[in-house]
């Protein structure tokens, strides 16, 4: 034994939001179209002053509060991005610094794009075994409206901004998370070219090949890290997929034959927030009580790469160091 359980967690979203009813007025598109499609109904993106990091600093604040750790106890800051303000510092130093982590603590960001919250949480897991503290804060936060063409309807519609934040604890004699992690290299089907490439760092996206690829990979992975931890998926209290499209999720609850009640997600408000969508309906969910502690939530995230990533996080009673 040995792994991570969830003290606490956080999110931001951009004070601005734009509804399907507003891209009518600026583009070729109807509410009907993306709402049918997509299940999607409304976008946050950041204006002035709000960026990656600011997204990133409030979310964290919220977790951090919430779980009673303090700055010195955390040993592992991870942020998951594809959309950082800067290439460097990456903003999990940035976060070392504005919260005040001891200079110990391993910080940087990772990209797995949708995958990388899950990627996050595992890699937290394993860093945490080796360190002297106990506690890290794991963070997938994006700025997508960064690299979104207004001339592409086919994906301007689709994506949002937003941050979630995670406070876990690394325990001896806590279950490991299974976590399933793959890769499948395709740099024809999901691409944003990179600042070297001469060419504008947008999205470009075939929708349908993704779509086949998701409602595959999602269900896979979903079933393998049950299997990994020995637990049926009836056993599962919470399901929180990543939040690309209603309807990839319709499907892919409907092939695990799981109770769509427990499959509920935020996507009509936030959009696809790639690596940010997993953990602001985490902690949407904590925040309204349809997670508790001991609870049992099974987190798949898919995407980019292409990747996907699954992992079984199971909610603390509390610190754990506290009770001791
Ligand atoms: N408004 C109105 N019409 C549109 C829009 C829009 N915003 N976008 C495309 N269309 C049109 C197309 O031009 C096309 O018109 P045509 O038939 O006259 O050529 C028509 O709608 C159908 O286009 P398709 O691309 O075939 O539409 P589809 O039904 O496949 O839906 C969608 C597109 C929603 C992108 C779908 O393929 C999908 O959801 N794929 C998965 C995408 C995804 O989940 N990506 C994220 C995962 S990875 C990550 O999170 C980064």
């Amino acid at each position: 034994m040995s792994g991570i359980k969830l003290l606490a967690t956080g999110s931001a979203l951009p004070q601005h939001m734009i509804t399907n009813h507003d891209l009518e007025q600026i583009m070729d598109t109807s509410d009907e179209w993306i709402t049918s499609r997509t299940g999607i109904g409304a976008r946050h993106h950041c204006q002035g002053e709000e960026c990656h990091t600011s997204l990133c600093l409030e979310a964290a604040k919220k977790a951090l509060e919430r779980s009673g750790v303090k700055p010195e106890e955390v040993g592992v800051c991870l942020v998951a991005t594809l959309t950082p303000d800067h290439l460097t510092p990456a903003t999990a130093c940035v976060l070392q610094k504005e919260l005040g982590f001891q200079e110990d603590a391993i910080c940087f960001d990772l990209n797995a794009a949708c995958s990388g919250f899950v990627y996050a949480l595992h890699t937290a897991e394993c860093l945490l075994a080796a360190s002297q503290r106990k506690y890290g804060l794991v963070l997938g936060a994006e700025v997508l409206s960064r690299v979104i063409d207004i001339n592409d309807r086919s994906t301007y519609v689709l994506f949002g901004d937003g941050a979630g934040a995670a406070v876990v604890e690394w325990r001896e004699e806590f279950p490991s998370i299974h976590a399933v992690l793959g890769c499948r290299g395709n740099d024809q089907v999901l691409t944003i070219p990179g600042v070297n490439k001469g060419v504008p760092a947008v999205v470009h996206m075939d929708g349908q090949d993704v779509f086949r690829f998701a409602v595959e990979a999602l269900p896979r992975c979903a079933r393998e890290v049950a299997q990994k931890a020995g637990i049926t998926l009836e056993e599962v209290d919470r399901f929180v997929l990543h939040q690309a499209n209603q309807r990839i999720i319709n499907f892919a609850v409907k092939k695990l034959g799981v109770d769509p009640a427990k499959c509920t997600g935020n996507i009509a408000h936030t959009a696809n927030t790639s690596a940010a969508s997993v953990p602001i309906l985490l902690d949407e969910l904590v925040q309204k009580g349809e997670i508790q502690p001991g609870n049992k939530v099974l987190c798949v995230g898919f995407g980019g790469g292409l990747t996907w990533a699954g992992a079984l996080l199971e909610v603390a009673q509390g610190r754990e160091g506290d009770t001791k």
